[in-house]
């Protein structure tokens, strides 16, 4: 049978390997992102997908993609969030941090930059989560509907960048939630948490310094990075008939770095 799977963040890195991932099922894909250059060109590489351009960090964005699904295909069977990012890694002023609840966008008063960057990861990576499940709640495949959150390790020991962390952090009590109350519809939601992921552009475009990089690795016990082939294959095998009792859960992926917990 063919699925609908809608997956935010498709045009790049773990959400790009996702939706090949589907695909090879013969699974339908719809591609969200805000660059829509970014998502023709993935769309291009992924058999069976169309693609919706959308800010999920606004209510409108979220709309946006429910009435694409709605009058299109009626109902989901499958949402990936894999949109998201560290604020702390992109720079700080200029219109690559423009934030609408920021009294002065431009100030470098310390503390603006604090709440600009704050309010920039909970919006990238907590809200968008939140208004995009909101707004396709109601459609998802009821039974066998699957919610699959992109969390991450620095959810359990931080990354430098606090803001970061606690924003993905903040995707666990929610999905818990969800999980309870979309369960008796026999809907799943989980969350996958990744350690360090290669070939992804949320390190921007210069990288993570090569020291860091290796740090990282040798945290590893497997001595080495993620693939997003290696969590797109966990959220295939998570969204599949063989992971319907599993639910609520937080899987990590991370080659032994952080102990599940
Ligand atoms: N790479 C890692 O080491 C790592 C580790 C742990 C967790 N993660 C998490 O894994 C997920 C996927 O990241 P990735 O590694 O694949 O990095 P990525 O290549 O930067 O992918 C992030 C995607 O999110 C989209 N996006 C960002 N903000 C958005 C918004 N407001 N609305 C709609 N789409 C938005 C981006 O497209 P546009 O810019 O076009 O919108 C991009 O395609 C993220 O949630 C990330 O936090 C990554």
């Amino acid at each position: 049978m063919t699925r609908t799977v809608v997956i935010s963040g498709g045009g790049t890195g773990i959400g790009l390997a996702a939706a090949k991932a589907f695909a090879r099922d013969g699974d339908r894909t719809i591609l969200v992102g805000r660059r829509p250059d970014v998502l023709e060109r993935a769309s291009a590489e992924v058999e069976f997908s169309e693609i919706c351009p959308a800010d999920l960090s606004e209510p409108a964005g979220a709309r946006t993609v429910a009435d694409f699904v709605r009058e299109r295909f009626g109902t989901v069977d499958v949402l990936v969030h894999s949109a998201g990012g560290n604020s702390s890694l992109r720079p700080a002023t200029g219109p690559a941090a423009a934030d609408p609840d920021s009294a002065d966008p431009d100030s470098d008063d310390p503390l603006d930059l604090v709440a600009r960057d704050w309010s920039l990861n909970f919006r990238v990576n907590t809200l968008s989560s939140v208004l995009l499940t909101e707004a396709l709640c109601d459609r998802l495949a009821s039974p066998g509907g699957r919610v699959l959150f992109l969390s991450s390790i620095a959810a359990y020991r931080g990354s430098g960048a606090a803001s970061y962390g606690a924003a993905k952090a903040a995707l666990h009590p929610y999905a818990h939630d969800l999980a309870r109350r979309l369960g008796h519809r026999g809907v799943t939601v989980n969350v996958v948490a990744p350690g360090i992921v290669a070939d992804t552009e949320f390190f921007g475009d210069t990288g993570m310094p090569d020291e860091t990089w290796r740090a990282r690795v040798d945290e590893t016990l497997n001595a080495r990075a993620g693939t997003p082939g290696d969590i797109a294959e966990t959220l295939r095998w998570l969204a599949s008939p063989a992971a319907g009792h599993i639910t609520s859960q937080v899987i990590q992926v991370n080659g032994g770095a952080q102990r599940g917990n």
